[in-house]
């Protein structure tokens, strides 16, 4: 990343502005790049490659590490974007390996949820299919399910011929993460309604319902079908229907993801830090604070998310909604007006740049 970092010997004084950028339904569907995202982010480097305009990426998306994330989308983008760059719905969860020091966790979702985790730092991870192997009967449904099992699967198989990892048996799941939006509902529900109203330790345990973190809270998101998919939210909400039902005392979660301001925050002292990355030399600082930048620039296609969270975030954020996503109304949105509304991430760019530059 040497020519990424660093800056042009004609380097003007660093930008009074930085960009965040939703991923699905704004620069991707599914896997394709969207409403010119390629050209879009290419013009915030200069013509020798080297970056001009801070900026990253802020999705409720993930499943996978975000260096994994950076190397798939510099790929699809054409552009080096460094792991810094981008913020998942997941990334808080980082901030919590101090709660559950050697604690045994179950991470729920599409992708590698376990790899996630682990690479956060915490110690004792199982994915929710690893962990649900161990329990025989413990998804009646099982023997009717026609489709293959993934590659985890496989190595769940075989390394539980082996020994399981951890006596899951004995040892109660002291949190529960969910990471990415999950593949097989029904198991999964089923087993972390085992989990959640047995204090971790499914089929005849007693005791406290152990924390649960859900990466985002969308009801629905744009991917690559032409009508919005039932998202991380729709999920929660399942779930917790269900556990109100068959336990005592209701669900309790924290999610994090827009339009939590927490993730904000993190992504406003994410963009300082590429600022003083780009232009060292100008405004020297060591305490890095989210008010540096005059404007902050969230480019995001669901009013209820980015929206919403942009409001609530405050100063210095400021939302742009396009209509290549979630919101494809005529006019702005009723609900959750943004500050401006373009058809498409480029236009995004060619307004902010015209008036910031
Ligand atoms: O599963 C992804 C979805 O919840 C939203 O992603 O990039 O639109 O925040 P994004
Ligand atoms: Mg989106």
């Amino acid at each position: 990343h040497g020519r990424r970092l660093s800056h042009s010997a004609a380097a003007p004084a660093r930008p009074s502005f930085g960009i965040a950028f939703d991923i699905d339904g704004v620069i991707l569907r599914g896997r394709n790049p969207i409403g010119g995202s390629p050209q879009a982010i290419r013009r915030l480097y200069s013509d020798d490659g080297t970056p001009k305009i801070p900026f990253l990426f802020l999705t409720n998306g993930g499943g996978v590490p975000e260096y994994k994330r950076a190397l798939e989308l510099s790929e699809i983008l054409g552009v080096d974007i460094s792991p810094a760059q981008v913020v998942h719905g997941h990334s808080p969860y980082r901030e919590l390996v101090k709660r559950f020091e050697d604690d045994l966790i179950v991470a729920v979702g599409k992708g590698e949820p376990a790899a996630v985790m682990v690479e956060y730092g915490f110690r004792k991870v199982l994915s929710i299919d690893d962990y649900s192997s161990y329990f025989t009967d413990i998804d009646p449904l099982a023997p009717f399910k026609k489709w293959k099992v993934g590659q985890s699967n496989c190595k769940t198989l075989m390394s539980e011929k082996v020994h399981p990892a951890y006596d899951v048996y004995a040892e109660r799941v002291k949190g529960v993460f969910v990471v990415s939006d999950p593949v097989d509902w029904g198991r999964d529900l089923q087993v972390l309604c085992d989990i959640l109203s047995t204090g971790g330790l499914p089929g005849n345990g007693k005791g406290g319902q152990p924390p649960l973190y859900f990466a985002a809270d969308d009801l629905e998101y744009q991917a690559a079908f032409p009508s919005e998919r039932l998202g991380m939210g729709a999920f929660r909400i399942a779930l917790e229907s269900i556990f109100n039902q068959v336990s005592d005392l209701p669900l309790k979660y924290t999610s994090y993801g827009k339009p939590n301001p927490f993730v904000f925050k993190k992504a406003a002292n994410i963009l300082e830090k590429l600022a003083m990355d780009i232009y060292p030399n100008s405004q020297p600082t060591t305490d890095v604070k989210d008010h540096q930048f005059s404007t902050i620039y969230m480019i995001g296609d669901n009013p209820k998310v980015d929206i919403y969270g942009v409001s609530k975030a405050g100063p210095p954020w400021s939302s742009v909604l396009t209509r290549t996503g979630v919101f494809r109304g005529k006019d702005n949105d009723p609900n959750f007006p943004a500050d401006l509304v373009v058809d498409t991430v480029e236009d995004a760019i060619n307004c902010i740049l015209e008036k910031e530059c």
